[in-house]
């Protein structure tokens, strides 16, 4: 089967049938306000646990046809309006030469994180991404044609400073403490490294796009331990060259995605990252919508922001949030999402009636237009 399935090439994809988050992301009208969820591929999921029952994670995401079975999982259930290709942001130090386990209990280990600015020199600079991480690309030709044009697919990345942080904390961490210590204590080190991961990850997005990517998102889910001029300084360069860099690149095959950054935790930097090249700009629920409106100026869409904890409020509750969230936002260059991805004790119905209460109520909202 997995001979068969990697032999599928990036042509002929089936014809796309719902293009409603494409269209919202470029502040276009669609019928309804498209919507999905930030790990909608995850352990909240029955059948995700099942297929994922002892098997080690990064082995998973090496595995096209697994990561094809999990992309699709949610859609079965779900009328999401997007599939996101299920991976993870590590796997760019993996391509690196860094060892990162995923521990049960504790999350994403690497044995050896980096210390002092001479450990770079243990790293892979000149990474062949289209060989270290062909496996990617091939979970991402296979699902595009196995979506069968139902929904778009996101491909995804990890910022540079959040891959950064991962790399010298060697784990979770609620301080970044390891990983700042180097931004105050070793600026260029620093620099460095950012200008490494970036160099990558515009080649790692470009591929995706080659292998079949429709929409690309970009996660500094680390931004919020940065204040404004340690963001200015270390985040949204390389933010803004990520974006360009694809884009231009794109540009010269003729050819066009949308783009996504979300900065978790980083609304001081929203007037900045609306004037970043990016289409779309991703918020967590510390962010009034209305606000969010004002301060990116009509100059991009906007994507998120229920908190995901309001998915364990009883189904009507959940039905009025969503009405207070969507006449925040407007019906207009929105992309309705979590603030964050969801976690694996919530119950599936409820993320049902999220979906469901989404589309209802931007319907509602278009028809009295
Ligand atoms: O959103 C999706 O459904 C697509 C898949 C996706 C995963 N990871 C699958 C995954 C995406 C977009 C990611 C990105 C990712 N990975 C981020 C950025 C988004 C964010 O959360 O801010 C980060 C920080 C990581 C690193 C990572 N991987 C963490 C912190 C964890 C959680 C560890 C844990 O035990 O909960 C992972 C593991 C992971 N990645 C899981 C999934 C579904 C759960 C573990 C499993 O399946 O065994």
């Amino acid at each position: 089967e997995e001979c068969y399935q990697l032999n599928v090439s990036p042509k002929d994809f089936p014809k796309l049938k719902n293009d409603a988050f494409l269209l919202a992301c470029r502040g276009q009208e669609t019928p309804h306000v498209p919507v999905w969820c930030m790990r909608q591929a995850g352990r909240y999921l029955p059948e995700f646990r099942e297929s994922r029952a002892g098997k080690d994670f990064f082995a998973t995401c090496r595995s096209p046809a697994a990561c094809c079975e999990l992309t699709l999982q949610p859609l079965r259930r779900f009328p999401f309006d997007a599939a996101i290709i299920f991976s993870d942001i590590l796997v760019i130090p993996q391509a690196m030469g860094m060892d990162v386990q995923m521990v049960a209990g504790k999350g994403p280990t690497f044995p050896e994180p980096l210390k002092e600015p001479e450990d770079l020199l243990l790293l892979q600079s000149k990474v062949d991404v289209n060989k270290e991480l062909d496996y990617v690309f091939k979970a991402i030709t296979l699902t595009r044609h196995k979506l069968e044009g139902k929904v778009p697919l996101i491909g995804f990345t990890g910022a540079p400073w959040t891959l950064m942080a991962y790399m010298i904390e060697g784990g979770g961490s609620t301080t970044q403490s390891k990983a700042k210590r180097w931004l105050y204590r070793h600026p260029e080190a620093s620099h460095q490294l950012l200008k490494m991961l970036t160099d990558i990850i515009v080649e790692y997005l470009l591929g995706q796009v080659a292998a079949g990517a429709q929409a690309l998102q970009v996660f500094e889910s680390h931004a919020g331990c940065l204040g404004p001029a340690e963001f200015q300084e270390f985040s949204l360069p390389y933010l803004r060259d990520i974006a360009r860099k694809v884009k231009d690149q794109l540009k010269e095959s003729g050819q066009d995605v949308p783009m996504i950054v979300f900065a978790k935790d980083g609304h001081y930097g929203l007037e900045d990252l609306s004037q970043s090249h990016y289409e779309v700009v991703g918020l967590d629920w510390t962010i009034d919508p209305r606000s969010a409106r004002e301060r990116t100026g009509g100059k991009v869409s906007l994507q998120g922001n229920m908190d995901p904890c309001a998915l364990y409020a009883p189904k009507e509750r959940i039905y009025e949030i969503v009405k207070k969230m969507l006449e925040g936002f407007g019906t207009r260059g929105y992309i309705a999402n979590l603030g964050h991805g969801l976690y694996p004790d919530m119950d599936p119905e409820n993320v049902g009636a999220f979906v469901e209460a989404v589309h209802a109520h931007s319907r509602h909202l278009l028809n009295l237009k």
